[in-house]
């Protein structure tokens, strides 16, 4: 396997990797090292079964069954579909996940390591690819952070909760997803995460928030924790700290969700299709191996 950083601190290709095949323990490591130096690892030219990304994606940790519940892989409940195109009348997948700067799982107790998503469908427009996906840095946006600001944060734990997108999505951007079930709330409680971050397998310090998710920084008065999320929230996504990626037919990409945020680019329209199947990998694995247990990714 051969792998191409290119100029931006996330974004990597990896070639000579056929992801259809079972990963070696060499090979599982190489991707891990990889994600950990990138960030964002780009495999092109695959031709995957829904089961064989179920398999491929289940080496690096557990994989989620998202609590939407819905547009799920026959069988393999971990598969999800994001897709705008309706087929007999029927949504084939969530059309408008992910329109808006957020981190996958960062409202579950066991937050996300990866993801990786497999494109069948990438919408054109005169011979340009649309629906890019967004990745921000949260290692180089923690680092230019004001030394006072780092302070601020230091030991300190913000609320996630997955409500806040999914009502934001349903509320301001008249999203055709069902309202949540008192089931679904319940299933996914807010929970509390560190703001920094340590990464388990680079030892980087990462910022962890998202404006997606979090709601407020614990044992903070509430107008200091909203005005010190504004900040951090609009820190974050400082175009300087971007990577636009744009997709291709046969992309798998893998992201870490441990050090980057994303959001979903929706400039195209109904008629320009768009099918990617998606797994989520929970971050069990990754910090079972690097340090003893979740706590070991908080920073003081
Ligand atoms: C996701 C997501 C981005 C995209 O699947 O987690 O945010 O570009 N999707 O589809
Ligand atoms: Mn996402």
């Amino acid at each position: 396997m051969k792998i191409i950083p290119g100029n931006h601190s996330l974004g990597a290709t990896v070639h000579d990797l056929d992801l259809s095949q079972p990963l070696t323990d060499s090979g599982h490591q190489a991707v891990v090292m990889a994600l950990a130096s990138h960030g964002v690892l780009r495999f092109p030219d695959q031709s995957l079964t829904a089961r064989q990304q179920f398999d491929f994606s289940g080496r690096f940790g557990t994989l989620e069954e998202n609590v939407a519940g819905m547009f799920q892989e026959p069988g393999l409940p971990q598969v999800m579909v994001l897709s705008n195109i309706i087929r007999d009348g029927k949504p084939v997948g969530i059309a408008d996940a992910g329109q808006g700067w957020h981190t996958d799982m960062s409202y579950s107790a066991t937050v996300a390591y990866a993801n990786v998503l497999y494109a069948l469908e990438v919408p054109q427009r005169d011979g340009r690819p649309l629906g890019s996906t967004q990745f921000a840095d949260m290692v180089a946006a923690y680092e230019s952070l004001p030394e006072a600001i780092k302070r601020r944060i230091a030991g300190r734990t913000a609320t996630h909760d997955f409500a806040k997108f999914w009502d934001m999505m349903r509320r301001e951007r008249n999203s055709a997803r069902p309202a949540l079930t008192d089931t679904q709330r319940r299933t996914k409680p807010p929970v509390s995460h560190p703001l920094v971050l340590i990464h388990p397998v680079s030892g980087a310090r990462a910022l962890y928030a998202n404006p997606g998710y979090a709601m407020w920084i614990d044992g903070m008065d509430r107008a200091e924790s909203d005005d010190l999320l504004d900040f951090l929230f609009r820190h974050q996504t400082e175009s300087r700290f971007i990577y636009t990626f744009e997709w291709a037919r046969g992309d798998v990409l893998m992201w870490d969700n441990l050090r980057t945020i994303h959001q979903a680019l929706a400039d195209y329209r109904a008629d320009e299709p768009r099918l990617i199947k998606r797994c989520q990998v929970m971050a069990d694995r990754v910090l079972h191996e690097g340090r003893t247990d979740r706590h070991a990714l908080a920073a003081h």
